[in-house]
């Protein structure tokens, strides 16, 4: 089931995400959705400081991706121009999911970067404007749940 929240305020959403972050460990991949200046970047922003991200959480966009060193390392990246960007090297990408980080993904309609294997795909939060600063945040957790116990 997918969490709705209504937020009125930039640190309403970085407190939502870092409430997700609490369950975030190495290899997880949270894909983060909406539209321009929905607050993509603030949620991950929130999620990088609860995994202990002490510098500047800036939008990567002309980077693609860029890395923290948090309590563990954290890859946050952008694909909104990654159709301009043809000639990236897909193995950089792969490096930047690699299974020893917490990774976060702005605009993840645009492509599935090589490396980003879905079962990895903890999360997926929806953004959407409601008009001034109020925010629908939608969180639904995609983890792949625990196999049953065995009898
Ligand atoms: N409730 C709110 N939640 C999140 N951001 C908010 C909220 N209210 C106002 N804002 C403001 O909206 C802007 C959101 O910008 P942000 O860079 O996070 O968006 P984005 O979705 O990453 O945009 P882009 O598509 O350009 O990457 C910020 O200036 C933030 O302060
Ligand atoms: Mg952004």
């Amino acid at each position: 089931m997918p969490t709705t929240t209504e937020t009125t305020a930039p640190e309403e959403t970085e407190a939502l995400a870092a409430q997700l972050a609490e369950h975030l460990r190495p290899g997880d991949v949270v894909l983060v959705s909406g539209e321009l200046g929905a607050g993509k970047t603030t949620f991950v922003r929130g999620a990088c400081r609860a995994l202990g991200v002490a510098g500047a959480v800036t939008s990567p966009t002309f980077t693609i991706a860029r890395r923290y060193d948090g309590d563990v390392p954290v890859s946050h990246l952008d694909l909104y121009r990654l159709g301009d960007l043809a000639d990236e090297d897909p193995a950089l990408l792969a490096d930047e999911l690699g299974p020893d980080r917490v990774a976060f993904v702005e605009w993840p309609e645009v492509g599935t970067p090589a490396g980003l294997d879905p079962e990895r795909v903890v999360a997926q939060v929806r953004l959407e404007h409601r008009g001034g600063d109020r925010r629908l945040v939608v969180v639904r957790d995609t983890r792949p749940s625990a196999p049953p116990a065995q009898p």
